[in-house]
């Protein structure tokens, strides 16, 4: 079977993917044969170009007269854009790979998620961090009870590009585009992260903030209204009982790619962080002190597939792992996690956290 794929978007997330399949039969031979068929964009040179470089065959300037000659739409664009192409895809059972966040706002969210139900076509989130194989290792340890009960979640994702007032304009500053700023772009996805090992969360307190309020647009003397946030916290109560801190971050200057998880249960717990992304950190039974375990061994998520022991993996390789689990999942009739329902769920979070900031008060979902 050879899947014939779409990617609609280019750039930062185009590439990534374009990398991931690059790599993906050469490292995961069980994969199921791709080809990258047709590059959509709207501007035709760009977009040319950027096929040359990618390695597909065909560009289109307009989604909709790609969508009938492929099994697999890679919605890679603005949130804005997921919507429309999305659901038109699925309501013709073309697969779906879509970037998260699902949508910029619930009602866009759910409307996807009622396509992805009523189609024969999977429907896939791109939370990457899922599928690095530190917390893929975290989540087994969570699952067997390694860490006992777990009671506390704390989850940050910090970086501090935007602290500069000339950082230029993009669409993550407008809502229309965005839905929400550094709250469902990172925030997302230290909620599904949140999500997958703990469990559901129920309730839900969060603020907001933007500290620079018009930015340059490139190239021309303009400013522009930002209206998303650069800040977000919450305080979460989970349905198990347990709680959870959450912080993002696009001001947090120094961080650059601070997305740390910790779990603690009543018997131990862990701790990861991205920018040391092949160690976890773990504390079980009568450790008195933390223990640090390189994640590269044969018997670690995916390690075999790599490099031997001691060889470490960087950010990328966790696209490669969730490509090779999404395209398995259609060449054998077999489901993805996150799935749309998963997505939409943490667009549920998304959506309480902004509407407790509005409200001032605490938000039961
Ligand atoms: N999983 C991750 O770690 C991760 C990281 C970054 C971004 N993302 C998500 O990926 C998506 C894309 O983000 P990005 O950083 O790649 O953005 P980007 O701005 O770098 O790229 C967006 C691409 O979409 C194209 N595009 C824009 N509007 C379009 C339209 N109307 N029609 C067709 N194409 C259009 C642009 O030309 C560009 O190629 C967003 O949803 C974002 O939240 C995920």
């Amino acid at each position: 079977m050879t899947l014939t794929t779409g990617f609609l978007g280019y750039r930062f997330m185009g590439k990534a993917h374009a990398n991931a399949l690059d790599r993906l039969l050469m490292f995961f031979p069980d994969a199921p044969a791709i080809e990258r068929s047709i590059l959509i964009g709207r501007n035709r040179d760009a977009v040319e170009e950027a096929a040359d470089r990618f390695g597909f065959a065909r560009v289109e300037t307009d989604w909709e007269a790609a969508i009938d000659d492929i099994d697999v739409l890679y919605n890679l664009g603005p949130n804005h854009v997921h919507v429309e192409p999305t659901v038109t895809a699925l309501e013709n059972d073309v697969h779906v790979f879509c970037e998260k966040p699902l949508a910029p706002t619930l009602e866009e969210a759910r409307r996807m998620d009622s396509a992805a139900r009523r189609s024969d076509a999977l429907a896939g989130v791109a939370f990457n961090y899922r599928y690095v194989p530190a917390i893929q290792l975290a989540k087994r340890m969570t699952d067997a009870g390694d860490f006992g009960d777990i009671r506390r979640f704390r989850g940050q994702y910090l970086q501090g590009w935007s602290a500069d007032p000339n950082f230029p304009w993009s669409w993550r500053n407008d809502t229309d585009m965005a839905g929400t700023g550094v709250l469902g772009d990172v925030g997302s996805h230290t909620i599904d992260l949140a999500r997958w090992l703990v469990g559901d969360i129920d309730s839900v307190m969060g603020n907001l903030e933007t500290f620079v309020d018009k930015r340059p647009v490139e190239g021309s003397d303009e400013m522009r209204p930002v209206t998303t946030d650069d800040e977000f916290s919450a305080l979460v109560s989970f349905e198990s009982g347990a709680m959870g801190v959450m912080e993002g971050s696009r001001v947090a200057t120094g961080h650059k790619g601070g997305n740390r998880i910790e779990v603690y249960g009543s018997e131990g717990g862990f701790r990861f962080d991205m920018e040391r992304l092949n160690e976890l950190e773990v504390r079980t039974g009568d450790d008195n002190g933390w223990r640090r375990i390189l994640v590269t061994d044969d018997d670690h998520p995916y390690m075999d597939a790599w490099w031997p022991t001691g060889h470490i993996i960087g950010w990328e390789h966790a696209f490669v792992h969730e490509n090779y689990e999404f395209l398995s999942a259609i060449a054998e009739d077999g489901t993805y996690s996150p799935n749309f329902a998963e997505g939409l769920a943490t667009q549920k979070v998304v959506d309480a956290v902004k509407r407790s900031h509005s409200t001032g008060s605490r938000i039961t979902l």
